[in-house]
């Protein structure tokens, strides 16, 4: 059985590691490529801070909240091995500020020590009114995908460079199924409406003394369009753009004025840190994930596809979660072709 994969971002990547998990020792040949324009460390995933919290609010869509809960679990699991710092993964505790009131998060109980801020660390933050404190996990992508990538090489899975204009490209040349990891772009593959850039350009700093990440909230507005600053292992992200609709990847110095100037407004001390990169990139946001099989024809053959995308601006939040569930559907197929065999018993 041949998988196309076709990503090599924080998705694409982690999707072809849960089928080998599950399925290479019941389907022989197993063969799994990944076919990417752009890998690490040039993808959306490297970009992103790599803080792992999801949107405050789940809306109604329970199965989100648990494909987190399922990351947040999985990760956490690498931290009594000494591999975490080389998967980009450690722990790092914060603030949520809001300037009103709002009901507690659907996330609280799967970070670590969540609460309510009290009135003396609310003085810490002039404006703010209402917020928590907790602590969660840091998966850094230009960490992490290395990682991953190192991962699959060493099982064998092979890495294509280039450009997929169309599914059928890859089942002409012979894959029996192919996973749409395409982020951002998946839309010039198939059309879909429900996909739009949200534009996020960041700050990264020199700034080691900062501990903590910080984020702001307003009801009001778009989520991350706030300020906020994530330490990471080695700089601080500072941002936040989160611009609906817009597919421009240069940097603006317009956002990075207001950016900047909100940051210090919000953490003074950001006042003398050097200013080491500046970024821009696209989240690929949607209602919902679109995590799904579709069977699909080309001429006389059918090819199955399973939709990987639109994990919006929580990627690194929720990549296992969804892979794991992207690697079930995998194994329903194979069910349905009768490709499944028990592991081979050894003599
Ligand atoms: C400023 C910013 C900060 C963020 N911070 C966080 C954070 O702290 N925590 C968090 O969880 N998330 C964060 N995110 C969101 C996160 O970056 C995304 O949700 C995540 O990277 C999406 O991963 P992906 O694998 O779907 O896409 P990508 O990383 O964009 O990868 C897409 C892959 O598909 C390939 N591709 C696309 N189309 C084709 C094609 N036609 N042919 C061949 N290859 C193709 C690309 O080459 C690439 O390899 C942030 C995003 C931004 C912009
Ligand atoms: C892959 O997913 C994208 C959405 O991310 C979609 O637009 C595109 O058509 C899909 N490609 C294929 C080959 O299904
Ligand atoms: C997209 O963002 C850039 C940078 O902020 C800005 O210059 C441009 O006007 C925006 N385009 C649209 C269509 O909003
Ligand atoms: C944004 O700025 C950085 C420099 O910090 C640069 O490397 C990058 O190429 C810029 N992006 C664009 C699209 O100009």
């Amino acid at each position: 059985m041949r998988v196309a994969v076709i990503g090599a971002g924080v998705i694409g990547l982690s999707t072809a590691q849960s089928i080998y998990e599950h399925y290479h020792d019941k389907v022989s040949p197993l063969t799994i490529e990944v076919y990417a324009d752009v890998f690490t460390p040039l993808t959306t995933s490297d970009g992103a801070a790599g803080l792992w919290q999801p949107y405050l609010y789940d809306k109604g869509n329970v199965q989100e909240t648990k494909w987190n809960k399922e990351t947040f679990d999985y990760l956490l699991s690498f931290l009594s091995s000494p591999e975490s710092i080389k998967m980009g993964i450690f722990l790092q505790s914060g603030y949520n500020l809001c300037t009103t009131r709002g009901p507690d998060p659907s996330f609280k109980d799967t970070v670590l020590g969540f609460r309510e801020l009290t009135q003396r660390e609310l003085d810490i933050f002039p404006g703010y009114s209402f917020g928590w404190f907790n602590t969660a996990l840091m998966v850094e992508g230009k960490t992490y995908l290395p990682w991953l990538m190192n991962w699959l090489s060493e099982r064998g899975i092979k890495f294509y460079q280039r450009k997929i204009n169309s599914f059928q490209e890859l089942a002409d040349s012979g894959a029996d199924i192919i996973i749409n990891c395409s982020g951002v772009r998946s839309g010039d593959l198939q059309p879909d409406p429900e996909l739009t850039p949200a534009r996020g350009q960041i700050i990264k700093v020199d700034a080691p003394w900062i501990k903590h990440w910080i984020l702001t909230h307003s009801f009001t507005a778009e989520v991350y369009s706030k300020p906020y600053i994530i330490p990471g292992s080695r700089l601080v992200t500072v941002g936040g753009t989160f611009q609906r609709g817009n597919w421009s990847q240069q940097n603006s110095s317009i956002d990075h004025k207001k950016m900047w100037d909100e940051a210090c407004k919000l953490e003074p001390s950001l006042k003398h840190a050097r200013i080491v990169e500046v970024w821009t990139g696209l989240r690929p946001a949607r209602n919902k994930v679109r995590l799904e099989r579709e069977t699909m024809r080309s001429g006389l053959n059918t090819f199955e596809v399973i939709h990987n995308y639109g994990h919006g601006g929580y990627g690194l939040t929720i990549h296992r979660g969804c892979a794991e569930e992207a690697a079930r559907l995998v194994g329903e197929f194979l069910q349905q072709k009768g490709w499944l065999t028990k592991p081979k018993s050894r003599l």
